[in-house]
Protein backbone atom coordinates (compact mmCIF):
# COMPACT_ATOMS: atom_id res chain seq x y z
CA UNK A 1 0.00 0.00 0.00
CA UNK A 2 1.13 3.36 -1.09
CA UNK A 3 0.41 7.18 -0.25
CA UNK A 4 1.02 10.46 -1.87
CA UNK A 5 2.61 13.12 0.28
CA UNK A 6 1.98 16.62 -0.94
CA UNK A 7 3.32 19.95 0.85
CA UNK A 8 0.71 22.33 -1.54
CA UNK A 9 0.95 25.74 -2.48
CA UNK A 10 3.24 26.19 -5.14
CA UNK A 11 2.67 27.17 -8.69
CA UNK A 12 3.53 24.46 -11.69
CA UNK A 13 5.90 25.59 -14.57
CA UNK A 14 7.14 23.60 -16.99
CA UNK A 15 6.19 21.22 -19.87
CA UNK A 16 5.00 18.03 -19.67
CA UNK A 17 4.15 14.63 -22.46
CA UNK A 18 0.80 13.23 -22.00
CA UNK A 19 0.56 9.34 -22.13
CA UNK A 20 -1.19 7.33 -24.24
CA UNK A 21 -5.20 6.89 -23.37
CA UNK A 22 -6.12 4.29 -21.25
CA UNK A 23 -9.50 4.09 -21.99
CA UNK A 24 -8.14 4.13 -26.06
CA UNK A 25 -5.58 1.71 -24.85
CA UNK A 26 -8.22 -1.36 -22.93
CA UNK A 27 -10.81 -1.68 -26.07
CA UNK A 28 -7.73 -1.65 -28.12
CA UNK A 29 -6.39 -4.40 -26.32
CA UNK A 30 -9.55 -6.22 -25.78
CA UNK A 31 -9.42 -6.10 -29.83
CA UNK A 32 -6.12 -7.98 -30.22
CA UNK A 33 -8.07 -10.98 -30.12
CA UNK A 34 -9.54 -10.87 -33.53
CA UNK A 35 -6.48 -11.85 -34.97
CA UNK A 36 -4.50 -15.18 -34.57
CA UNK A 37 -1.02 -12.50 -35.35
CA UNK A 38 1.14 -10.07 -32.67
CA UNK A 39 0.13 -7.10 -32.17
CA UNK A 40 2.32 -4.21 -30.64
CA UNK A 41 0.78 -1.61 -28.84
CA UNK A 42 3.25 1.17 -29.05
CA UNK A 43 3.71 3.33 -26.18
CA UNK A 44 0.94 1.96 -23.96
CA UNK A 45 0.77 3.05 -20.60
CA UNK A 46 2.13 1.37 -17.92
CA UNK A 47 -1.44 1.29 -15.41
CA UNK A 48 -2.90 -0.93 -12.77
CA UNK A 49 -6.05 -0.69 -15.56
CA UNK A 50 -4.14 -2.13 -18.53
CA UNK A 51 -2.73 -4.82 -16.05
CA UNK A 52 -5.74 -5.75 -15.58
CA UNK A 53 -6.66 -6.45 -18.96
CA UNK A 54 -3.61 -8.08 -19.67
CA UNK A 55 -5.00 -10.75 -16.66
CA UNK A 56 -8.13 -11.07 -18.35
CA UNK A 57 -5.90 -11.61 -22.10
CA UNK A 58 -3.33 -14.09 -20.19
CA UNK A 59 -6.02 -16.16 -18.49
CA UNK A 60 -7.89 -16.80 -22.09
CA UNK A 61 -4.58 -18.04 -23.56
CA UNK A 62 -3.45 -14.76 -25.09
CA UNK A 63 0.55 -13.52 -24.58
CA UNK A 64 1.31 -10.27 -23.70
CA UNK A 65 4.29 -8.87 -22.64
CA UNK A 66 6.03 -5.53 -22.51
CA UNK A 67 9.22 -4.39 -24.33
CA UNK A 68 9.69 -1.29 -22.64
CA UNK A 69 6.70 1.03 -23.34
CA UNK A 70 6.05 -1.40 -26.68
CA UNK A 71 3.18 -4.23 -25.80
CA UNK A 72 2.94 -7.34 -27.91
CA UNK A 73 -0.02 -9.18 -27.44
CA UNK A 74 -0.66 -12.42 -29.02
CA UNK A 75 -3.91 -14.30 -29.33
CA UNK A 76 -2.48 -17.44 -31.48
CA UNK A 77 -5.36 -19.28 -30.08
CA UNK A 78 -8.20 -18.52 -27.31
CA UNK A 79 -9.63 -21.04 -24.70
CA UNK A 80 -13.02 -20.50 -23.77
CA UNK A 81 -12.45 -20.09 -20.23
CA UNK A 82 -14.77 -18.44 -18.00
CA UNK A 83 -13.80 -14.94 -16.74
CA UNK A 84 -14.80 -15.11 -13.38
CA UNK A 85 -15.11 -12.24 -10.92
CA UNK A 86 -11.72 -12.28 -9.12
CA UNK A 87 -10.78 -10.45 -12.80
CA UNK A 88 -13.98 -8.80 -13.75
CA UNK A 89 -13.70 -7.08 -10.32
CA UNK A 90 -10.65 -5.62 -10.99
CA UNK A 91 -11.49 -4.09 -14.05
CA UNK A 92 -15.46 -2.49 -14.17
CA UNK A 93 -14.60 -2.23 -18.44
CA UNK A 94 -13.96 -5.89 -18.53
CA UNK A 95 -17.40 -6.65 -20.70
CA UNK A 96 -15.80 -4.84 -23.41
CA UNK A 97 -14.02 -7.97 -24.20
CA UNK A 98 -17.13 -9.55 -25.06
CA UNK A 99 -17.68 -8.81 -28.31
CA UNK A 100 -14.12 -9.65 -29.54
CA UNK A 101 -14.09 -13.36 -28.07
CA UNK A 102 -17.46 -13.53 -29.52
CA UNK A 103 -16.09 -12.47 -33.04
CA UNK A 104 -13.56 -14.91 -32.91
CA UNK A 105 -14.77 -17.93 -31.02
CA UNK A 106 -18.97 -17.68 -31.25
CA UNK A 107 -18.93 -18.24 -27.68
CA UNK A 108 -18.14 -16.33 -24.45
CA UNK A 109 -18.40 -16.44 -20.54
CA UNK A 110 -18.20 -14.01 -18.13
CA UNK A 111 -18.59 -12.86 -14.58
CA UNK A 112 -21.23 -9.66 -14.34
CA UNK A 113 -18.82 -6.68 -13.53
CA UNK A 114 -21.28 -5.70 -11.26
CA UNK A 115 -21.24 -1.59 -9.82
CA UNK A 116 -18.58 0.57 -8.54
CA UNK A 117 -18.03 3.52 -6.67
CA UNK A 118 -19.16 6.04 -9.54
CA UNK A 119 -22.79 3.91 -10.28
CA UNK A 120 -24.47 1.25 -10.85
CA UNK A 121 -23.31 0.63 -14.37
CA UNK A 122 -25.70 -1.53 -15.98
CA UNK A 123 -24.79 -3.63 -19.23
CA UNK A 124 -28.24 -4.09 -20.37
CA UNK A 125 -26.71 -2.04 -24.06
CA UNK A 126 -24.38 -4.26 -24.68
CA UNK A 127 -26.84 -7.52 -23.60
CA UNK A 128 -29.39 -6.40 -25.76
CA UNK A 129 -26.76 -4.95 -28.77
CA UNK A 130 -25.20 -8.43 -28.79
CA UNK A 131 -29.00 -9.99 -28.79
CA UNK A 132 -29.44 -7.59 -31.57
CA UNK A 133 -26.62 -9.41 -33.59
CA UNK A 134 -28.25 -12.85 -32.82
CA UNK A 135 -26.21 -13.72 -29.85
CA UNK A 136 -28.44 -16.54 -27.59
CA UNK A 137 -27.17 -14.35 -24.02
CA UNK A 138 -28.39 -16.06 -20.47
CA UNK A 139 -27.45 -15.33 -16.81
CA UNK A 140 -25.82 -18.62 -14.99
CA UNK A 141 -25.83 -17.68 -11.86
CA UNK A 142 -23.84 -14.20 -12.23
CA UNK A 143 -22.07 -15.73 -15.05
CA UNK A 144 -23.33 -14.20 -18.54
CA UNK A 145 -22.89 -16.97 -20.82
CA UNK A 146 -23.15 -16.39 -24.56
CA UNK A 147 -23.89 -18.15 -27.86
CA UNK A 148 -22.93 -17.11 -31.33
CA UNK A 149 -22.99 -19.80 -33.24
CA UNK A 150 -25.92 -18.35 -35.33
CA UNK A 151 -24.53 -14.38 -34.57
CA UNK A 152 -25.60 -12.36 -38.09
CA UNK A 153 -24.83 -8.49 -38.80
CA UNK A 154 -27.42 -6.27 -38.62
CA UNK A 155 -28.37 -2.96 -37.61
CA UNK A 156 -28.64 -1.63 -33.60
CA UNK A 157 -29.97 1.13 -32.54
CA UNK A 158 -28.49 2.35 -29.18
CA UNK A 159 -30.98 3.72 -26.72
CA UNK A 160 -28.04 5.40 -25.44
CA UNK A 161 -24.83 6.19 -26.99
CA UNK A 162 -22.97 4.13 -24.65
CA UNK A 163 -18.99 4.30 -25.45
CA UNK A 164 -18.85 0.52 -24.46
CA UNK A 165 -21.07 -1.06 -25.98
CA UNK A 166 -20.40 0.82 -29.09
CA UNK A 167 -16.75 -0.59 -29.21
CA UNK A 168 -18.46 -3.69 -28.33
CA UNK A 169 -20.63 -4.28 -31.12
CA UNK A 170 -17.49 -2.92 -33.34
CA UNK A 171 -15.78 -5.69 -32.31
CA UNK A 172 -18.31 -8.21 -32.85
CA UNK A 173 -18.90 -6.85 -36.07
CA UNK A 174 -15.67 -7.07 -37.03
CA UNK A 175 -15.31 -11.05 -38.20
CA UNK A 176 -19.29 -11.10 -39.12
CA UNK A 177 -20.17 -11.79 -42.37
CA UNK A 178 -22.04 -9.00 -43.66
CA UNK A 179 -22.72 -5.16 -42.51
CA UNK A 180 -23.56 -4.19 -38.81
CA UNK A 181 -24.57 -0.79 -38.60
CA UNK A 182 -24.71 0.91 -34.86
CA UNK A 183 -27.13 3.44 -34.56
CA UNK A 184 -26.94 6.28 -31.99
CA UNK A 185 -23.31 5.48 -31.49
CA UNK A 186 -21.28 7.02 -28.97
CA UNK A 187 -18.97 9.91 -31.05
CA UNK A 188 -15.78 9.86 -28.46
CA UNK A 189 -12.38 10.04 -30.01
CA UNK A 190 -11.48 7.13 -28.34
CA UNK A 191 -14.31 5.07 -30.94
CA UNK A 192 -12.57 6.53 -33.61
CA UNK A 193 -9.42 4.92 -32.50
CA UNK A 194 -10.38 1.92 -32.24
CA UNK A 195 -11.91 1.88 -35.62
CA UNK A 196 -8.23 2.83 -37.15
CA UNK A 197 -7.06 0.08 -35.07
CA UNK A 198 -9.34 -1.93 -36.22
CA UNK A 199 -8.72 -0.75 -39.80
CA UNK A 200 -5.44 -1.34 -39.34
CA UNK A 201 -5.79 -4.68 -39.38
CA UNK A 202 -7.62 -4.95 -42.22
CA UNK A 203 -10.64 -4.29 -41.10
CA UNK A 204 -13.83 -2.03 -42.56
CA UNK A 205 -15.03 0.40 -40.25
CA UNK A 206 -16.73 3.29 -41.79
CA UNK A 207 -18.26 6.43 -40.21
CA UNK A 208 -16.55 6.38 -36.19
CA UNK A 209 -17.10 9.78 -34.81
CA UNK A 210 -20.44 10.34 -36.31
CA UNK A 211 -23.75 8.72 -34.65
CA UNK A 212 -23.87 6.24 -37.45
CA UNK A 213 -20.90 3.27 -37.67
CA UNK A 214 -20.96 0.67 -39.90
CA UNK A 215 -18.81 -2.14 -39.87
CA UNK A 216 -18.07 -4.58 -42.82
CA UNK A 217 -17.26 -8.06 -41.92
CA UNK A 218 -13.69 -9.38 -43.04
CA UNK A 219 -12.49 -13.12 -43.10
CA UNK A 220 -9.35 -12.31 -41.65
CA UNK A 221 -7.62 -9.90 -39.68
CA UNK A 222 -3.94 -9.47 -39.22
CA UNK A 223 -1.11 -8.35 -36.60
CA UNK A 224 -0.42 -4.51 -36.65
CA UNK A 225 1.69 -2.10 -35.13
CA UNK A 226 -0.31 0.52 -33.32
CA UNK A 227 -0.05 3.93 -31.24
CA UNK A 228 -3.23 5.15 -29.46
CA UNK A 229 -4.31 8.44 -29.55
CA UNK A 230 -2.82 10.83 -26.40
CA UNK A 231 -4.83 10.87 -22.87
CA UNK A 232 -7.27 13.93 -23.37
CA UNK A 233 -8.22 13.54 -19.78
CA UNK A 234 -4.86 13.30 -18.56
CA UNK A 235 -4.49 16.13 -20.51
CA UNK A 236 -7.33 18.08 -18.77
CA UNK A 237 -6.32 16.81 -15.41
CA UNK A 238 -2.96 18.91 -15.91
CA UNK A 239 -4.46 21.83 -17.21
CA UNK A 240 -7.24 21.69 -14.35
CA UNK A 241 -4.16 21.58 -11.70
CA UNK A 242 -2.15 24.36 -13.20
CA UNK A 243 -5.56 26.10 -13.10
CA UNK A 244 -5.77 25.61 -9.77
CA UNK A 245 -2.19 26.35 -8.48
CA UNK A 246 -1.20 28.82 -10.64
CA UNK A 247 1.53 28.94 -12.83
CA UNK A 248 2.68 28.26 -16.41
CA UNK A 249 2.82 24.99 -18.16
CA UNK A 250 3.58 23.57 -21.86
CA UNK A 251 1.19 20.19 -22.24
CA UNK A 252 2.42 18.32 -25.24
CA UNK A 253 0.89 15.46 -27.30
CA UNK A 254 -2.75 16.37 -27.33
CA UNK A 255 -5.07 16.48 -29.63
CA UNK A 256 -6.54 20.42 -28.97
CA UNK A 257 -9.79 19.01 -30.89
CA UNK A 258 -10.30 16.12 -28.27
CA UNK A 259 -9.98 18.64 -25.52
CA UNK A 260 -12.06 21.48 -26.87
CA UNK A 261 -14.63 20.93 -24.75
CA UNK A 262 -12.25 21.22 -21.54
CA UNK A 263 -10.08 24.06 -22.82
CA UNK A 264 -13.00 26.10 -23.16
CA UNK A 265 -14.19 26.11 -20.15
CA UNK A 266 -10.82 26.64 -18.65
CA UNK A 267 -10.80 29.91 -20.28
CA UNK A 268 -14.07 30.56 -18.41
CA UNK A 269 -12.40 29.78 -15.18
CA UNK A 270 -10.10 32.87 -15.97
CA UNK A 271 -7.01 30.40 -17.85
CA UNK A 272 -4.83 31.69 -20.87
CA UNK A 273 -4.57 28.85 -23.34
CA UNK A 274 -2.91 28.89 -26.82
CA UNK A 275 -2.58 26.12 -29.02
CA UNK A 276 0.54 25.33 -31.15
CA UNK A 277 0.32 21.88 -33.14
CA UNK A 278 -0.11 19.59 -30.68
CA UNK A 279 1.11 21.32 -27.56
CA UNK A 280 -1.44 23.52 -25.32
CA UNK A 281 0.56 26.29 -23.14
CA UNK A 282 -1.76 27.62 -20.19
CA UNK A 283 -1.08 30.36 -17.98
CA UNK A 284 -3.13 31.03 -14.70
CA UNK A 285 -1.43 33.96 -12.44
CA UNK A 286 -4.88 34.59 -9.87
CA UNK A 287 -7.24 32.20 -8.04
CA UNK A 288 -9.75 30.92 -10.91
CA UNK A 289 -12.80 32.49 -12.00
CA UNK A 290 -15.99 30.35 -10.87
CA UNK A 291 -18.22 28.62 -13.68
CA UNK A 292 -21.84 29.03 -13.09
CA UNK A 293 -22.56 25.93 -14.44
CA UNK A 294 -20.68 23.07 -15.64
CA UNK A 295 -22.24 20.21 -17.09
CA UNK A 296 -20.84 16.71 -17.73
CA UNK A 297 -22.37 15.03 -20.88
CA UNK A 298 -21.49 12.72 -23.97
CA UNK A 299 -18.68 13.85 -26.49
CA UNK A 300 -18.37 16.92 -27.32
CA UNK A 301 -19.57 18.39 -24.36
CA UNK A 302 -17.56 18.29 -20.58
CA UNK A 303 -16.78 14.45 -20.23
CA UNK A 304 -17.93 13.05 -16.91
CA UNK A 305 -14.23 12.46 -16.13
CA UNK A 306 -12.87 15.32 -15.91
CA UNK A 307 -16.12 16.51 -13.31
CA UNK A 308 -14.13 15.59 -10.30
CA UNK A 309 -10.66 17.73 -11.29
CA UNK A 310 -12.88 20.72 -12.21
CA UNK A 311 -14.51 20.36 -8.91
CA UNK A 312 -11.30 20.21 -7.19
CA UNK A 313 -10.04 23.23 -8.78
CA UNK A 314 -13.76 25.92 -8.27
CA UNK A 315 -13.11 25.18 -4.72
CA UNK A 316 -10.89 27.52 -4.56
CA UNK A 317 -12.55 30.01 -7.30
CA UNK A 318 -13.83 33.30 -6.53
CA UNK A 319 -17.42 33.25 -6.59
CA UNK A 320 -19.64 30.18 -6.98
CA UNK A 321 -20.02 27.11 -9.33
CA UNK A 322 -22.84 24.91 -9.63
CA UNK A 323 -21.63 21.09 -11.77
CA UNK A 324 -24.61 18.86 -13.05
CA UNK A 325 -23.34 15.51 -13.57
CA UNK A 326 -25.55 13.54 -16.24
CA UNK A 327 -23.81 10.34 -16.80
CA UNK A 328 -23.51 8.31 -13.03
CA UNK A 329 -25.51 8.95 -10.65
CA UNK A 330 -22.93 9.12 -7.66
CA UNK A 331 -19.65 10.54 -8.64
CA UNK A 332 -19.80 13.21 -5.58
CA UNK A 333 -17.92 10.73 -2.89
CA UNK A 334 -14.88 12.67 -3.58
CA UNK A 335 -16.30 16.00 -2.63
CA UNK A 336 -16.22 14.80 1.17
CA UNK A 337 -12.50 14.82 1.27
CA UNK A 338 -12.55 17.99 -0.46
CA UNK A 339 -14.54 19.46 2.39
CA UNK A 340 -12.23 17.66 5.30
CA UNK A 341 -9.25 20.50 3.49
CA UNK A 342 -12.19 23.37 3.94
CA UNK A 343 -14.03 23.55 0.94
CA UNK A 344 -17.52 24.46 0.75
CA UNK A 345 -19.57 22.30 -1.25
CA UNK A 346 -23.28 21.01 -0.71
CA UNK A 347 -23.89 17.87 -3.16
CA UNK A 348 -28.07 17.01 -3.69
CA UNK A 349 -28.39 13.95 -5.91
CA UNK A 350 -26.67 14.88 -9.20
CA UNK A 351 -26.13 18.21 -8.75
CA UNK A 352 -22.96 20.13 -6.61
CA UNK A 353 -22.97 23.70 -5.57
CA UNK A 354 -19.44 24.88 -5.21
CA UNK A 355 -18.36 27.99 -3.01
CA UNK A 356 -15.08 28.94 -3.80
CA UNK A 357 -13.03 29.70 -0.88
CA UNK A 358 -9.99 31.74 -0.71
CA UNK A 359 -7.59 28.98 0.27
CA UNK A 360 -7.62 25.50 1.35
CA UNK A 361 -6.08 23.28 3.84
CA UNK A 362 -3.81 20.10 3.90
CA UNK A 363 -5.23 17.37 5.84
CA UNK A 364 -5.56 13.62 5.14
CA UNK A 365 -7.67 11.72 2.19
CA UNK A 366 -8.85 8.92 1.06
CA UNK A 367 -9.01 8.32 -2.72
CA UNK A 368 -11.82 6.25 -3.48
CA UNK A 369 -12.01 6.12 -7.43
CA UNK A 370 -9.21 7.20 -9.71
CA UNK A 371 -10.91 10.61 -11.04
CA UNK A 372 -11.71 11.47 -7.82
CA UNK A 373 -8.18 10.54 -6.57
CA UNK A 374 -6.63 12.61 -8.80
CA UNK A 375 -9.34 16.06 -8.05
CA UNK A 376 -7.72 15.06 -3.83
CA UNK A 377 -4.33 15.59 -5.74
CA UNK A 378 -5.26 18.74 -7.22
CA UNK A 379 -6.83 20.32 -4.24
CA UNK A 380 -3.82 19.32 -2.59
CA UNK A 381 -1.17 21.19 -4.48
CA UNK A 382 -3.43 23.85 -4.31
CA UNK A 383 -3.69 23.94 -0.41
CA UNK A 384 -1.69 25.79 2.26
CA UNK A 385 0.58 22.73 4.30
CA UNK A 386 0.64 18.97 3.97
CA UNK A 387 -1.66 16.71 2.77
CA UNK A 388 -1.59 13.08 2.42
CA UNK A 389 -3.61 11.07 0.00
CA UNK A 390 -4.09 7.19 0.52
CA UNK A 391 -5.91 5.07 -2.21
CA UNK A 392 -3.31 5.58 -4.59
CA UNK A 393 -4.15 2.46 -5.89
CA UNK A 394 -7.25 3.92 -7.84
CA UNK A 395 -5.13 6.73 -9.20
CA UNK A 396 -2.44 4.39 -10.60
CA UNK A 397 -5.52 2.67 -12.86
CA UNK A 398 -5.35 5.60 -14.72
CA UNK A 399 -2.46 7.66 -14.48
CA UNK A 400 1.76 6.77 -15.11
CA UNK A 401 3.26 7.79 -11.77
CA UNK A 402 0.94 11.07 -11.33
CA UNK A 403 3.78 12.02 -9.01
CA UNK A 404 6.34 12.39 -11.29
CA UNK A 405 4.13 14.48 -13.86
CA UNK A 406 3.72 17.01 -10.66
CA UNK A 407 7.39 16.73 -9.21
CA UNK A 408 8.21 17.54 -12.76
CA UNK A 409 6.37 20.76 -13.04
CA UNK A 410 7.44 22.07 -9.38
CA UNK A 411 4.44 20.39 -7.05
CA UNK A 412 6.26 19.04 -4.04
CA UNK A 413 5.59 15.26 -4.20
CA UNK A 414 6.51 12.26 -3.59
CA UNK A 415 4.92 8.48 -2.86
CA UNK A 416 5.90 6.66 0.03
CA UNK A 417 4.86 3.14 1.50
CA UNK A 418 2.30 3.05 4.17
C1 LIG B 1 -16.40 4.90 -20.68
C2 LIG B 1 -15.08 5.26 -20.05
C3 LIG B 1 -15.29 6.00 -18.75
C4 LIG B 1 -16.20 7.21 -18.97
C5 LIG B 1 -17.47 6.81 -19.69
C6 LIG B 1 -18.35 7.99 -20.09
C7 LIG B 1 -13.62 3.44 -20.74
C8 LIG B 1 -12.80 2.28 -20.32
N1 LIG B 1 -14.34 4.03 -19.78
O1 LIG B 1 -17.07 4.04 -19.75
O2 LIG B 1 -14.02 6.42 -18.26
O3 LIG B 1 -16.54 7.77 -17.73
O4 LIG B 1 -17.16 6.09 -20.90
O5 LIG B 1 -17.64 8.85 -20.91
O6 LIG B 1 -13.61 3.85 -21.89
N2 LIG B 1 -25.04 2.60 -19.33
C9 LIG B 1 -26.20 1.86 -19.21
N3 LIG B 1 -26.24 0.60 -19.76
C10 LIG B 1 -25.17 0.07 -20.42
C11 LIG B 1 -23.99 0.84 -20.55
C12 LIG B 1 -23.96 2.09 -19.99
O7 LIG B 1 -27.16 2.30 -18.62
O8 LIG B 1 -25.27 -1.07 -20.90
C13 LIG B 1 -24.98 3.92 -18.71
C14 LIG B 1 -23.92 3.98 -17.61
O9 LIG B 1 -24.40 3.53 -16.39
C15 LIG B 1 -23.59 5.46 -17.57
C16 LIG B 1 -23.75 5.88 -19.03
O10 LIG B 1 -24.54 4.87 -19.65
O11 LIG B 1 -24.54 6.14 -16.81
C17 LIG B 1 -22.43 6.04 -19.75
O12 LIG B 1 -21.80 4.81 -19.80
P1 LIG B 1 -20.83 4.36 -21.00
O13 LIG B 1 -20.78 5.40 -22.06
O14 LIG B 1 -21.19 2.97 -21.38
O15 LIG B 1 -19.44 4.36 -20.23
P2 LIG B 1 -18.37 3.22 -20.20
O16 LIG B 1 -18.18 2.71 -21.58
O17 LIG B 1 -18.64 2.26 -19.11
Amino acid sequence: MQKLIIDGGLPLNGETEIQTAKNAALPIIAACILTDEPVTIENCPHLNDIDAMLNIMRHLGCTAEFFGDNLTVCCRDVALNVINSDLTGKLRSSIFILGSILSRCRRAYISHPGGCEIGLRPIDLHISGLKGLSVKIVDDCGVICCDGTDMKSGVINLDFASVGATENLMMAGALLDGETVIVNAAREPEIVDLAEFINAMGGDVRGAGGSVISIRGVKKLHGCAYTPMPDRICAGTVLAAVNATGGSVTVKNVVPDHIFGITERLKKAGARLSVRGNAVRITADARPRPIHKLETNVYPAFPTDMQPQFCAMLARASGSSVIVENLFENRFGYTSELVKMGASITVKDRIAVVNGVSSLHGATLKACDLRGGAALVIAALAAEGRSVVYGVEHIDRGYECIERTFAELGGAIHRAEV
